[in-house]
């Protein structure tokens, strides 16, 4: 559900104001530390670590494997604030929920955001393990987190969709990969809601219409940030592949080992464009 105009306000001002006291806010830089960036959050020198229940307003993380709270320091010689642990809409948070946080950012300050996420790759050429710079997306998820009345202090009514992912970050992403020597694919990512993974028909369906991968999280997040004005960059792990005519019952453990081995690089990448914000 998302909360009445002046509610909304409020429960994102009290967030922000919270947390003003106890991190500051001289972050420009927002992390969504998705699959694959787990490891990043080691390298932040942390200043202080805010679990999200401390923070009023915050949805609580369901997902054991996500921690669930806001780091606060410097990677690289940039400060910056990172969300360990995000909310799915198949977790059962409405898109007002999934959202909040981003707008919380905002508020602070934040004024470029980069994401991480796991994503089926349905482009013939990704294979298991690769990463994918988004060029831009497809929102299939059926919800909206803009629906309601706009706050006009935090964004359009209407707003531009026409470069979600920010020309200037994806040029230093591709740089950075090029002088790494690491393999980046770019594409399209397609949001679903899941929890379920796709019947061949869908992975038919969601190829044809222009994706490149598929995922249930991030569009919401990106939508907001924009709606903000945000610069937002974000990279998928391809965990598994997602071939029509030659699709394989989805394997837990395979998707976990795609994304822990893709992790050194991306946590790599992720620092590179990091560091050039400096
Ligand atoms: N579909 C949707 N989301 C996903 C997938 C997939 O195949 N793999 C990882 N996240």
């Amino acid at each position: 559900m998302t909360p009445d105009i002046d509610t909304a306000q409020s429960l994102v001002q009290t967030a922000a104001d919270t947390l003003r006291a106890r991190i500051g806010d001289g972050a420009r830089v927002g992390l969504i530390l998705g699959t694959g960036l787990g490891k990043l959050a080691d390298e932040i020198e942390v200043r202080e670590s805010v679990p999200y229940g401390e923070i009023p307003g915050f949805p609580l993380s369901t997902v054991e494997s996500h921690h669930g709270r806001l780091i606060a320091g410097t990677l690289r010689g940039v400060e910056v604030v990172a969300m360990q642990g995000r909310f799915h809409l198949y977790e059962g948070y409405s898109a007002w929920q999934v959202t909040m946080p981003v707008r919380v950012l905002a508020t602070l300050g934040v004024e470029t955001l980069l994401i991480s996420n796991a994503a089926g790759g349905m482009n013939p050429l990704y294979r298991r393990g690769d990463l994918m710079l988004t060029t831009d997306h497809i929102n299939l998820q059926g919800v909206n987190p803009l629906t309601g009345p706009n706050v006009d202090a935090w964004g359009p009514r209407f707003p531009d969709m026409s470069e979600p992912y920010d020309p200037e970050l994806r040029a230093t992403a591709e740089a950075a990969a090029l002088e790494r020597g690491v393999r980046l694919q770019q594409g399209v990512y397609v949001a679903v809601e899941g929890p379920n993974l796709e019947t061949r028909a869908e992975y038919r369906f969601l190829r044809q219409i222009g994706a490149d991968v598929v995922g249930m999280s991030t569009v919401p997040e990106v939508i907001v940030a924009r709606h903000h004005g945000v610069r937002v960059m974000a990279i998928s792990v391809i965990t598994d592949e997602c071939f029509p005519d030659a699709l394989e019952a989805v394997s837990i453990p395979e998707i976990l080992a795609a994304a822990a081995e893709a992790e050194p690089t991306l946590t790599a990448l992720m620092g590179d464009v990091v560091a050039s914000l400096a």
